[in-house]
Order: C-alpha cells, then sequence, then structure tokens
C-alpha cells in the first residue's frame, strides 16, 4: 500500500508529547556560560555612557560586553535578502537606531547572575524623537525603495482609465495593525567553538543554511566551519526565518570567554528584537460592470519598515493575479522608514494582509452589484495569469467556490445585511477567495539504505511543526518500496545535504521532492546490484522487470525476490547512498503559472448590544494539488484557518506613540484565540495533482490556509450587522 496519500500520524508526535523531542534551549551543553541581552530603552539617538562597572563585580560574571569592547564584525557584504538577515550588527557603535536595540550583553555563569547584572548597567542617552509610522499620512511619507523580490509596481493594461469608465466603482482605504509572531519556544542560541575553531550554533532557526552562510560573512570564517543545528522548532511563524543579532552576539560572546554561551530571548524581548509583521495601508479601487464583471483593479500598499533594512511587504500582490480583469490591473508598493527593528515574514505574509483589502473590496463590489459574492467570483475567474499571461498550472479556484459553497450551504443566506439572526445575535456569512504564491526552491538529499533492512533520509531542510519529519517518511517509503517505520528522517544539520529554509510553505514540494529523487536514486542503486553485482539474483534481467515493496525486489515475471538487507550483504555493502538534487527552473521562468488556491466561508455570531463576534462555523476549501498526507494537511488548516481568525478579530501589536516602544511585553497584553474562540473547522482539499508544481504533485498549502480568512470573517460581519470595517483587527468598539 502506499504510503502517500494515506493519514499517517507524526512520526514524531510520541517524542515531541513526551518531551524528548529536544529544542535548541534544551540542548544541554558542558560547561556552558549564560548571557542576557541589555536592550535600548530609546528608539533614536545614541548612547553617551555605559557604565559597566556594578556589573562587571557582579556575582558570577564572566564578560560585560558593549560596543566599546565587542569583537568587530564584518559589516554589510550582504543585503537583508540574502542571506536573510536584519542587516543592523550589535554592538559595532554608539548609534540607537530602534528601541530593544541591544547595548550590552553580559555573560555569567548562570541565567540570573547574567540577568541580574544585566539590571546594574547604566547607560545614558542623546535621545532624538523616534520616526514612526502613522496611518494617516503614510501615504505621503511613504518612498519607493529599491526593488526586492519582486517588481514594486505592476501595470497590464490601463487600469486608471478602466476605473474611470466603469459602471461601478469601489474605491477603499484599508489598514491594519502591527502583528507579532508569538511562537510558543523563544529564539534561542548556544554556540559552541572547538579547538580546530569551528562554531557550532545550536539555533532556533526555519533556515540553519542561510544562518550558516551569514554567520560566515559576518564572523569572516569560512561556511565549511560553521555548523547550524535545529532539529524542532516550536513555532518559528516567519520570525525564525531570518538570522536576529542574538546570534551573533551568543557566537562572539562564546569566543571572549572561551566557553559555550546559551543566548535565550525573554519573551518581552520576543517583541523587539525578532521581526514583526508590518502594519499596511492599501488603498484598493475596483471597476466593474453592472454584472460584475471587473474591468479595472488598481491597489497599493505602504508598509513602515527599518531605517537599514528596505523590507517590502507586497500586500498587492494577489492583485496581480487572482482575478481577470478586461481593462488593466496595477499595482504598487512603498515604504516608510521608521525606528523599529525590521519587519518579517509572518504566518502568509504579503498574500495575508493583501487578500484583506481585495476579497472586502470584492463584498462591496457584491452588494453595489447585487450579484452574490460567490457567483461574483466565478464570473471573475480566470484560466490566464494576469500578470504573466501564461496559463495556470492547475487552478481549482472554482471547485474551491462550489464545493466549499455546498458543503456551507450557500444557497440558505439570505444576502439582505441584518436578515438572519440566531434569537438575539445577528448571523453574518462572509466569503472569500485566494491565491498563494508557489515558491521553487532547490535542495538536496540523501537515502541510505541500511544492512538492516531500514533507510535514513537526511537534508538540512525543516520542520516547522508542519508535519516534513512524516511526509519525507512517507515518500521515501514508496519510493523505496519499504514500510514508513523502517524510515527515519533527519533534519535541521547544516552537515546534512542542502536544502532551504522552511519558508513560504515551500517544504513539502521542494525539499521534499529532493528526498523522492534521492530515494529513487538509492533504489536504483539497489537495482543494480541486483542485476550485475555479486552474485546476482536478476542476471540477465533489466530493470524495467523489477519492483519494490516491503522492503524487497522482485522479478516481476518469476516472482525471484531478494529483501534489501540480503542484497547488501551479498555486496559487502553495510549502507547504499541515493544523492537527490531537486532543481527547478524559477516559478517566473516556467511555462506555467503555478499557485495554490482556496475558497473559504465564514459564519459569525454578533451581539447586537456588545459588539462581540464570535466565529460560529467556518468551512475552507483548498486547491493545493496532491495531499500527501491528509491528516497532516488537515492539521496545518486547522492551524492556519486559526491564525487568520487571530488577524481578523484579536491581534494587534502596540507601539507607544512617544517612545517608539512596542508597549507588548507577555502574552497576556497580545490576544490570540483560544480553544474557546474556534469552532468545530471543516476542511475540503479539492486540488489534484500539478505536474508543474513539483515531481510530487504538492503545491504550499500551510500559509494558503492562513489567507482570506480575515476577510470572509470582516465580510460575515457586515453582512450580520450592516457595518463595513475596513480596519483589522474587527475589535468590538469598532462595531458599537
Ligand atoms: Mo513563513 S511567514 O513564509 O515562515
Amino acid at each position: 500500500m502506499n504510503a502517500v496519500g494515506q493519514p499517517i500520524s507524526r512520526v514524531d508526535g510520541r517524542l515531541k508529547v513526551a518531551g524528548g523531542a529536544r529544542y535548541t534551549a534544551d540542548i544541554p551543553l558542558e560547561g556552558a556560560a549564560h548571557a542576557a541581552i541589555v536592550y535600548s530603552t530609546i528608539a533614536n539617538g545614541r548612547t553617551v555612557a555605559i557604565d559597566t562597572a556594578g556589573a562587571e563585580k557582579a556575582p558570577g560574571v564572566l564578560a560585560v560586553l558593549t560596543h566599546k569592547n565587542m569583537p568587530r564584525m564584518n559589516p554589510l557584504p550582504w543585503s537583508h535578502l540574502r542571506p536573510q538577515g536584519q542587516t543592523y550588527l550589535p554592538l559595532q557603535d554608539d548609534r540607537i537606531h530602534y528601541a530593544g536595540q541591544p547595548i550590552a550583553l553580559v555573560v555569567a555563569a548562570t541565567l540570573d547572575q547574567a540577568t541580574h547584572a544585566g539590571t546594574l548597567i547604566e547607560a545614558s542617552y542623546e535621545t532624538h524623537s523616534p520616526t514612526m509610522f502613522d496611518l494617516r499620512t503614510a501615504k505621503e511619507d511613504a518612498i519607493e525603495p529599491p526593488q526586492r523580490m519582486w517588481p514594486l509596481s505592476s501595470s497590464v493594461g490601463n487600469a486608471d482609465k478602466a476605473i474611470a469608465d466603469a459602471a461601478v466603482r469601489i474605491e477603499q482605504v484599508y489598514t491594519m495593525s502591527d502583528r507579532h509572531h508569538n511562537p510558543m519556544e523563544p529564539h534561542a542560541t548556544s554556540a559552541v567553538w572547538d579547538d580546530a575553531g569551528t562554531l557550532t550554533l545550536y539555533d532556533s532557526t526555519q533556515m540553519v543554511v542561510g544562518t550558516q552562510k551569514l554567520a560566515a560573512l559576518v564572523l569572516g570564517i569560512p561556511e565549511d566551519k560553521i555548523n547550524v543545528v535545529c532539529e524542532y522548532l516550536g513555532g518559528g511563524f516567519g520570525g525564525k526565518s531570518w538570522s536576529w543579532p542574538h546570534t551573533l552576539l551568543a557566537a562572539l560572546a562564546a569566543k571572549v570567554v572561551n566557553r559555550p554561551v546559551r543566548l535565550q530571548l525573554t519573551r518581552a524581548q520576543m517583541y523587539s528584537m525578532v521581526g514583526h509583521q508590518a502594519a499596511t495601508v492599501q488603498t484598493i479601487a475596483l471597476g466593474a460592470d453592472r454584472a460584475g464583471k471587473l474591468t479595472g483593479i488598481r491597489h497599493d500598499s505602504v508598509n513602515p519598515t527599518s531605517v537599514f533594512d528596505d523590507y517590502v511587504e507586497y500586500a498587492a500582490l494577489a492583485s496581480r493575479h487572482l482575478w481577470g480583469a478586461s481593462g488593466g490591473i496595477a499595482t504598487g508598493h512603498k515604504v516608510v522608514r521608521v525606528n523599529r527593528n525590521s519587519p518579517v515574514v509572518l504566518r502568509a505574509p504579503m498574500e495575508a494582509q493583501g487578500h484583506f483589502a481585495l476579497e472586502c473590496a470584492m463584498d462591496e463590489l457584491a452588494y453595489a452589484t447585487g450579484v452574490d459574492p460567490v457567483e461574483l467570483r466565478l464570473r471573475n475567474d480566470t484560466d490566464t495569469d494576469p500578470y504573466s499571461g501564461r496559463p495556470f498550472s492547475t487552478r481549482a479556484l472554482r471547485e474551491c467556490l462550489t464545493k466549499g459553497a455546498a458543503r456551507f450551504g450557500w444557497d440558505k443566506r439570505t444576502p439582505e445585511p441584518r436578515s438572519m439572526r440566531d434569537g438575539r445575535y445577528l448571523i453574518g456569512q462572509g466569503v472569500a477567495g485566494a491565491i498563494f504564491t508557489h515558491w521553487r526552491w532547490p535542495g538536496k538529499a540523501r537515502v541510505t539504505l541500511n544492512g538492516d533492512g531500514s533507510a535514513l533520509v537526511e537534508a538540512a531542510a525543516h520542520d516547522i511543526g508542519t508535519g516534513t519529519y512524516t511526509v519525507m517518511t512517507q515518500v521515501a517509503a514508496d519510493a523505496l518500496g519499504m514500510a514508513p517505520d523502517k524510515v527515519t528522517v533527519r533534519l535541521g544539520d547544516t552537515r546534512l545535504p542542502e536544502s532551504h529554509p522552511a519558508i513560504g510553505s515551500s517544504t513539502a514540494a521542494n525539499a521534499t521532492s529532493a528526498v523522492l529523487l534521492a530515494a529513487r536514486a538509492a533504489r536504483e542503486k539497489a537495482v543494480e546490484l541486483a542485476l550485475a553485482g555479486r552474485d546476482a539474483p536478476f542476471a540477465g534481467a533489466v530493470s524495467a522487470d523489477i519492483m519494490v515493496a516491503d522492503g524487497r525486489l522482485t522479478l516481476t515475471k518469476t516472482n525471484l525476490n531478494i529483501t534489501y538487507a540480503d542484497l547488501l550483504a551479498r555486496n559487502g555493502l553495510s549502507s547504499l547512498a541515493g544523492d537527490g538534487s531537486y532543481d527547478p527552473v524559477e516559478e517566473v521562468n516556467g511555462p506555467k503559472a503555478i499557485f495554490s488556491f482556496s475558497a473559504v466561508f465564514a459564519e459569525v455570531r454578533v451581539d447586537p448590544d456588545l459588539g462581540l463576534v464570535r466565529l460560529n462555523r467556518f468551512v475552507g476549501a483548498y486547491d493545493a494539488g496532491r495531499i500527501i498526507n491528509p491528516k497532516t494537511s488537515r492539521s496545518q488548516a486547522i492551524g492556519g484557518i486559526i491564525w487568520g481568525v487571530g488577524q481578523a478579530l484579536l491581534e494587534q501589536s502596540e507601539t507607544d506613540p512617544a517612545s517608539g516602544q512596542f508597549i507588548n511585553r507577555n502574552y497576556s497584553g497580545y490576544l490570540v484565540p483560544s480553544n474557546a474562540d474556534i469552532p468545530e473547522l471543516d476542511v475540503l482539499f479539492v486540488g489534484g495533482f500539478d505536474e508543474e508544481a513539483s515531481p510530487l504533485g504538492a503545491k504550499g498549502l500551510g500559509e494558503l490556509t492562513a489567507v482570506s480568512v480575515a476577510p470572509a470573517i470582516a465580510n460575515a460581519v457586515y453582512h450580520a450587522t450592516g457595518k463595513r470595517i475596513r480596519d483589522l483587527p474587527v475589535t468590538l468598539e469598532k462595531l458599537l
């Protein structure tokens, strides 16, 4: 039986619930010292003096490092994109660019001693007022930075003319708050130098290889003298897809004190040192005919970034690709440089923000034209990517809309706002469609057949918590013809074959395709041995006559068979390894446009007196190509929907307008959905094998499921209340 397609439970599940999975800060290190960061309370200026005398004399202290005595790092031979990281280098000069910027690092025998000594450091500042992001003036303050991942602006046809000439026009501004990642596992780094000068970083990261490359550049040592290890992640959500200053501080501190150093950020430091999702101000204009067919789309977005990195949140990306518009589509992105640390990708970056504007505007268009919101989207479906003119490889958006609507019972909805009730509660139902970028990245993997009949899969990729260990097990098992419980997967170590970061919901399609190729290579080597090795059992046959199943090779014509274990023993081999290298052409250069799709349906119950919104039920229909594991996929979808509920109703990071500091310090003030906020979630997969997307037929799934939850809920809130909320989160005061 094939393992791919089966709802196999996580192979690392038992280890995790039993406490056996070691997260970065759990890994014991002989003789480790502990480091604590002291950070700036001002957002703009410089340190005039830092008095470290008290800290140096405190018990257990091994070193107190400031910009005066910190070893020097190599400045900026990279952009924040390659390798991915905040380009500000810590403790190199007296300038302060953001509140929460490290100004000192204390290393001591214990964490308590380091933390206590840190409180004895006295800093005095020259303070300038911080540059801030103001939603009201953002558009005037914004500048066009150098191009980042995609072109900043796009124009197909003449969108402005199409909108100006349209029978029906919608033009609105949509805004949303900054948000923080809030993984349960804090960022942490343990650094160890060995006698040969090799640095090993145990780092809570979504990119061991990127962290290795960045550390090599900044520290000025060869990549092969740096190992980076991260076998398990307790949440990353994009915050761990960049390297941040604390990792570099830990590496150099360990060198200074000549001992392993462990540095774990405090929960409070997680709000100022390791990125966040930037707020966006999005302006969107739609033009359509009276039947709701789009003639033009213009979508512009502005986000704040740090003063040293131009992080662009490509919120208008979705509008380039999702719906057809006969007259043209134009988009643009700008940034405002402010005294903050750099923003970074967060739980469906770009798309989760952009679809809020686009799919709420589509709902506004539905009401303006009197066309049902599902029907409106069916009318604007397109087989051709409006941006590139290429056909989509697969696009089951129509099935997402129709099958999702059937499952939801959309036909029972009465369209008039405030027309559906449950006792004293207002009931609202909303829909949104979504498109999600399919990333294609190269990756390598190795699959080794062992003498005992087991197999080992190895790649410097990651399981960010989504089930990579499990799906790689399934893929290797099928390719080898072996039971999944005979396969072990090792990930998260730069000493393994180089692979890509766990970003952009890319791992199942890319890193796992490399595993498929490696497993096939190992199988082919075994087949060669069976045909032409020592005492070859199938001598004279051809490889097409051989099948693999249950850990053995079988000559189909005669049923003659041999196990992998016996075959290796016969050839005097303890193991046999196959290498896989998946090197796809970049998506933009391929013949087809490859994206994942969804349609999601939300029902809310709104208390008419209190403005309290509760999610009643939710249906998500997804086209993510072939589903490798329905159980881990469903779990991802549930997780993604919950993220989306947070974006829609709860999550917002607050900034003190005077000091420029993020005010959040812990979970108590940063609301995320908990069990009582989440009803039964209904998940459908409607996509099929996409041969263009990957050899496995899979497209990106995880973050797709977080996209368009917010507009579906906001549209449902409009349906329930008649109030159009264009600012996230939809908190109760906005409904009163
Ligand atoms: Mo994801 S926000 O691309 O790590």
